[in-house]
């Protein structure tokens, strides 16, 4: 048997001398070290090897195996290879990897601008209120003063999760974040802890509209509700510029428009001079609604209007992260594009 591992052992380094291609290696290993090559192939003579000597063979055998598993390890490191089906060039597996720097993630954009927001509103004394996103008619229409048979209830125009024709109090996907100006105003109701009231809610809406360039069935608002005594329009609209002037600079131009809306009066709609394209003029774009919280509305949450006023805004996140950064497609907010996100 050692006359055997001696031969093996000339035998395979030599061979092993000879080895140019991952081919090559590949044959010898299946050969000589490999389940079936020839050092296992000794191995059934231990059998029949004396006993006093088999410690002697064995520790031969050993050395033998070792002796052609490192010239093995060392040859593929010259030829690099890792696989045994290697027809193309060569790797060099003992190199040092590139060092590549890792791409970071980052916020996405709406997280980011939501941000924002409610860093402005936070240092204008507004504290984060937050409400669900599966509603009730309740306080999605109802206590918002918008009657029964208002448009903006057709369950064309919203996600209804229960039908309202079989349901009393159906549950939906809430269409505006105005649902929390009810939920808060409850609860400090409730738990006592106001009016008066300094909060806005930033969160998702959902509406059945078709995709554009302009509109999604699922985007965010942010909603602010101040209550208070003597509130009025004025308090509205300095509010609101002074907004405009922290978010996109001193120069910010805004205008209000009368409006309506069944939860406010007066109601107006909020326009900023924003460039949507960088290359292009600004223009006015409409960020969203405000206006004094309707008496119905205070009286629906058990607060007296005649002892409190208040104003509610509701804009839209995606379109002041479009103004702001100029980005022409609300969709573009959505598809996830890395380029994309990594850019704003
Ligand atoms: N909820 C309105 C919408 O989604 C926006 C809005 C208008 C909110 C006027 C308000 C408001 O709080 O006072 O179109």
């Amino acid at each position: 048997m050692l006359n055997a591992l001696n031969e093996i052992e000339t035998a395979g380094l030599a061979a092993l001398e000879s080895v140019n291609t991952a081919d090559e290696l590949e044959a010898w290993r299946v050969a000589y070290i490999g389940t079936k090559g020839k050092i296992r192939s000794v191995m059934p003579m231990m059998k029949e090897v004396a006993k006093e000597d088999k410690g002697v063979v064995g520790k031969r055998l050993n050395e033998v195996k070792s002796a052609l598993e490192s010239g093995f390890k060392a040859k593929q490191a010259t030829l690099g290879a890792g696989s045994s089906s290697s027809t193309g060039p060569m790797i060099d597996m003992t190199e040092p990897g590139i060092i590549d720097t890792h791409a970071l993630g980052r916020e996405h954009i709406i997280t980011r601008v939501r941000g924002e927001l409610v860093e402005i509103f936070a240092r204008l004394g507004f504290e984060v209120a937050q409400g669900p996103e599966l509603e009730d008619e309740t306080h999605n229409f109802a206590k918002l003063n918008i009657p029964d048979a208002h448009p903006a209830r057709d369950p064309i125009d919203n996600f209804y999760v229960d039908d309202p024709r079989k349901v009393d109090t159906p549950r939906m996907l809430r269409s505006q974040t105005s649902t929390v100006q009810i939920r808060t105003m409850e609860d400090a109701v409730a738990k006592g802890w106001g009016p008066p009231i300094k909060i806005v809610s930033p969160g998702r809406v959902y509406r059945p509209d078709t995709v554009d360039a302009t509109h999604s069935f699922m985007f965010h608002q942010i909603e602010g509700l101040y209550i208070d005594r003597n509130v009025s329009m004025s308090d509205l609209m300095s509010t609101l510029l002074q907004f405009a002037r922290a978010y996109f600079g001193e120069q910010a131009e805004v205008r209000l428009r009368p409006s309506f809306f069944p939860f406010t009066e007066p109601s107006a709609e909020f326009d900023m001079m924003i460039a949507l394209k960088p290359d292009e003029p600004a223009q006015w774009v409409e960020l969203g609604g405000c206006g004094m919280v309707d008496p119905n509305v205070l009286k629906a949450c058990n607060i007296d209007p005649e002892e409190w006023s208040g104003f509610a805004f509701g804009f839209g996140i995606e379109r002041i992260a479009m103004g702001k950064y100029a980005i022409p497609d609300i969709r573009m907010l959505f598809e996830n594009d890395v380029r994309f996100l990594q850019r704003v």
